[in-house]
């Protein structure tokens, strides 16, 4: 029996060495140690054997088993080992490879011109205010001193959604707006920034719509020379130091007296070009002081209250800021254009 068993030891280990997978390598575990193998079966048979033997051929059995069982697990190691290798080598991150970059976005070169103008104005102790684009005809016309059939309407032909309601042709709605919450409270000093629609040809210096940035100051005693020197300051922190300004005489049914305001052209210091049209000079805002009718229906007693309002159009501040030469630009979202502004 003991031949036998050293027989059995012999084969298994022969079999073992020639083991070529994890699959046979189970194959052999059963066929040697399984519960139908030959070493449980000559386990079994000890029964039959003397009181002396038994002893020697279980412990000659049992080394066996642990000599097979040895051999068995460290091809079972090996095995894991190789797997895990294996599996981390498919897993591996190389970190040395460079990132992909991912896009850096920007903001609008318009909406970095409203927040350049909004800065300045609340450096001089202004606030924001903001209104709807979409309007009641009161607001937009009727409580600026546009009455219903007032030809200055034409000039602002707009997209009507009623007869009553339509898109703002102009941010002066804002003004009405901001009188009425304030209920005859004064100072009053806000810039609304926000976008304005007519009916106009879309051309390089036109759009159906734009933006326009509305300023609006009133208290006792506000003159047309806080106007002009509220205006030149703004244009020398917009445009530099040496920038100056030009009134001219004009009309606007919520101001009177009303101007036109020009600003010495960036482009070529005022000596005249193409961008200035050779004049020196660039319209960039209409402005006067508030119409004692507008003041009286938005709740300000006239003989009390003075002030001055003005609208200015942002892309023609923008387009002079950055010689900018198409207002389609802004709206057409090419990034060969957008880019541009990345770093300003
Ligand atoms: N709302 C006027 C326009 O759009 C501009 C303006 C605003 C003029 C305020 C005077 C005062 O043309």
């Amino acid at each position: 029996m003991k031949e036998r068993l050293e027989a059995l030891k012999l084969e298994a280990l022969q079999e073992l060495s020639g083991v070529q997978s994890q699959q046979e390598l189970n194959d052999l575990r059963i066929k040697y140690l399984g519960k139908k193998g030959p070493l449980t079966e000559v386990l079994r048979g000890m029964g039959a054997l003397s009181a002396e033997e038994r002893p020697v051929i279980g412990q000659v059995a049992n080394d066996v088993r642990a000599a097979i069982e040895t051999v068995i697990e460290e091809k079972q190691a090996a095995y894991q080992q190789q797997e895990t290798e294996t599996r981390l080598r498919a897993e591996m991150i190389d970190v040395t490879l460079p990132g992909r970059p991912s896009q850096q976005g920007a903001v609008h070169p318009l909406s970095k011109v409203i927040q350049e103008i909004e800065d300045i104005f609340i450096g001089m102790g202004y606030t924001v205010a903001e209104g709807p684009e979409v309007e009641q005809d009161y607001y937009n016309f009727e409580a600026l001193n546009l009455p219903k059939d007032h030809p200055a309407r034409d000039m602002q032909d707009s997209f009507y959604i009623t007869d009553e309601i339509l898109m703002r042709t102009q941010t002066s709605p804002v003004q009405v707006r901001t009188m009425e919450k304030r209920k005859g409270e004064v100072p009053i000093k806000i810039i609304c920034p926000g976008k304005v629609y007519r009916r106009d040809d879309d051309d390089a210096t036109h759009s159906h719509m734009f933006t326009q940035i509305e300023g609006l100051v009133i208290d006792r005693n506000v003159r047309m020379s806080d106007l002009k020197g509220t205006l030149l300051q703004f244009v020398q922190e917009m445009y530099g130091k040496e920038t100056r300004i030009r009134l001219r005489p004009s009309f606007f049914p919520f101001t009177e007296p009303s101007v036109e305001v020009d600003v010495s052209c960036a482009m070529c210091g005022g000596v005249g070009c193409r961008t200035c049209k050779q004049t020196g000079w660039l319209e960039i805002l209409g402005a006067g002081m508030v119409h004692p009718r507008v003041l009286e229906m938005g709740g300000y007693d006239p003989k009390e209250y003075t002030g001055f309002a003005f609208g200015m159009g942002v892309e023609r501040i923008a387009m002079l800021k950055y010689g900018i030469e198409d207002i389609r630009h802004f709206y057409t979202n090419d990034l060969r254009f957008l880019k541009q502004f990345l770093h300003l």
